[in-house]
């Protein structure tokens, strides 16, 4: 009776003994990091540190057309939050640049798709010329919560850092040489290890809407199978108050209230806000996403360019992030040697739910308005979430963000605006009739 018992027992003890040894092995790989403080942007950063004016990013990018009536509301509500926004000059498209784009006088694309396309490129372009490491692009009528720098940021990047942690590439080259530039800190973690960051989508529910949504067509290994990171977030609306497709999607997951996840990117729609390294844009543009449309015929291509990002992500959802950087999946900018890249696509990660979502349109408000319930020409998610939408009188998926006007301002009314930063931007009070006692 004794012997049948005592291999299991052996092996046990030798396999704790093998998984002490790795755990100590790797204490002392992270402790010599940690010992090497010197360089000022090697130290590492506490959890839920405070994000910077940029979010801690090298800048924050706007795709806005000029002459756009989005803009001012825009800017005012970034002064109010203390985010600093950058909006490159467009130039204006020429019906040049519409046919240049289209594969032959049958396109189907329509012109403000293209428009569309040119305007991220543009935004893009302009984030390479300026030499920054990474930028979040936003466009232009997207509304976000009063607490987006003060507490959502922070939180987000804390799970980004733990899954994807800084302090790897530059060992070899800045210790080496003490006259080498430090790395910047990496608040958004190794920003070799990723490609992309999904803030601000229409979301991500795993598979296409048309598959369903929520018990019965998802399921908690759904999530548990990929690289994930569940994390508390109290400004997230409560999960009623969540927009209905992300709210079945996180019950069938199991998600406790006022929690988000950050996970590798599944299909993730529309481009409100994502966040690229250098590689990642220089791809986008002349690999992944290239303004041209691709000939007609081919089926399963992208003709809008949330599309091409969608399947950017898609084709690198394989790539492990973090990726070993022998592996790098970015060798070859250069098209011509697409065949080199590692990676078909971009490795891609969606916090989830969003941090920036579009304003309620125009449209939707006036056919609800009309009591027009079949939401004509309106995009199924939106249709899905406009009734909500009016009743919470605030954005899909935003707690407290400036869609309703609430955090209005006249223009040179310095008293008014001085106000609300400090008490909405910096203190994170959502001032609006009904909450927050007022
Ligand atoms: C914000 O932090 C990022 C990451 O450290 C840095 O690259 C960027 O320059 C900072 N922006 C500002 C405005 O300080
Ligand atoms: C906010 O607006 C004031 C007044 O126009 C301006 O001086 C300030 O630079 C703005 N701040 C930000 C962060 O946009
Ligand atoms: C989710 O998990 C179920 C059960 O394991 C599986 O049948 C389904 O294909 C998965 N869906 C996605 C989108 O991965
Ligand atoms: C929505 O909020 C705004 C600003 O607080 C307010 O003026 C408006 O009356 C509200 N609309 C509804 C339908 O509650």
């Amino acid at each position: 009776m004794l012997a049948p018992r005592k291999r299991p027992l052996h092996l046990l003890i030798a396999l704790s003994l093998l998984a002490f040894l790795l755990f100590v092995y790797r204490q002392s790989a992270h402790d010599l990091y940690a010992q090497l403080p010197s360089f000022p942007g090697l130290k590492s950063i506490a959890d839920n540190a405070p994000a910077n004016t940029t979010l801690g990013f090298g800048a924050l990018v706007v795709v806005s057309k000029s002459g756009s009536s989005r803009r001012a509301g825009l800017l005012k509500a970034a002064n109010v939050t203390d985010i600093e926004l950058t909006i490159p000059t467009q130039p204006q498209w020429t019906e040049d640049d519409v046919n240049k784009f289209r594969s032959s006088e049958d396109s189907k694309m329509g012109r403000g798709s293209i428009y569309a396309w040119l305007g991220h490129h543009n935004a893009l372009r302009w984030f390479l010329d300026s030499g920054l490491e990474t930028a979040l692009i936003l466009e232009d009528d997207v509304d976000w919560d009063i607490q987006l720098r003060s507490v959502q940021v922070p939180l987000a990047a804390t799970a980004v850092r733990s899954m994807l942690p800084p302090l790897r590439a530059p060992l070899s080259q800045s210790f080496s040489n003490p006259n080498l530039n430090p790395p910047s800190p990496q608040y958004w973690g190794d920003t070799t290890s990723w490609d992309l960051l999904y803030l601000g989508h229409c979301g991500d529910y795993f598979s296409s809407i048309d598959a369903g949504i929520g018990p019965g067509h998802h399921y908690p290994e759904n999530l548990t199978s990929i690289p994930h990171k569940l994390y508390p977030d109290p400004s997230l609306p409560s999960r009623n108050d969540l927009h209905p497709f992300t709210a079945s999607l996180f019950t069938a997951f199991n998600l406790p209230e006022h929690t988000r996840i950050l996970h590798r990117s599944m299909f993730p729609l529309c481009t409100f806000g994502y966040a690229v390294t250098r590689p990642a844009a220089e791809r986008l543009l002349s690999d992944l996403a290239p303004a041209k449309e691709p000939p007609q015929g081919i089926k399963d291509v992208a003709r809008a360019f949330d599309v091409a990002i969608l399947n950017a992500c898609r084709k690198g959802a394989k790539t492990p992030s973090p990726t070993d950087p022998k592996t790098n999946p970015h060798p070859h900018p250069d098209p011509k040697q697409r065949g080199r890249y590692a990676s078909a696509g971009l490795r891609c990660w969606t916090v989830n739910s969003e941090l920036f979502h579009h304003m309620p349109g125009g449209s939707l408000i006036a056919q609800l308005e009309a009591e027009v319930k079949n939401f004509v020409g309106i995009p199924p998610v939106d249709a899905v979430g406009a009734e909500q939408v009016v009743a919470r009188n605030e954005t899909s998926n935003i707690g407290c963000g400036f869609w309703n006007g609430a955090f209005e301002f006249e223009e040179g009314d310095s008293e008014r605006l001085a106000w609300l930063r400090e008490e909405v931007g910096r203190k994170g009070r959502c001032l609006k009739v009904g909450r927050d006692g007022v």
